[in-house]
């Protein structure tokens, strides 16, 4: 298992390699806006990922496309449905009304 670490209320979830960035944060209680269904179509789900890109999955066109209509991103820029989760430890910050 691997640390998780959600901004900027700094809370920890652990996660097992394979396991996807969306469901691991509404398992841990933290409710994103998503509403596709993990489709890369509503962009709820867009978060900051501040450390640990490398570990996990890449940008998928679909992914690509849904971000370039958004406000707000940046070089961090991830959808949360659309992220597989590797070894290593990932810090990610929710945005907007999430973020307190
Ligand atoms: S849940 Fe809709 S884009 Fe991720």
């Amino acid at each position: 298992m691997t640390t998780l670490t959600v901004l900027p209320a700094g809370t920890t979830v652990e996660f097992a390699a394979g396991a996807n960035l969306l469901q691991t944060l509404i398992n841990a209680g933290l409710q994103l806006a998503g509403q596709c269904g993990g489709n890369a179509s509503c962009g709820g789900c867009h978060l900051f990922v501040t450390e640990g890109r490398k570990t996990i999955s890449r940008l998928t066109p679909a992914e690509n496309a849904k971000l370039d209509t958004l406000v707000g991103v940046g070089s961090k820029s991830r959808l949360a449905c659309q992220v597989t989760l590797g070894s290593e430890p990932v810090t990610v910050e929710l945005l907007g009304a999430l973020s307190g």
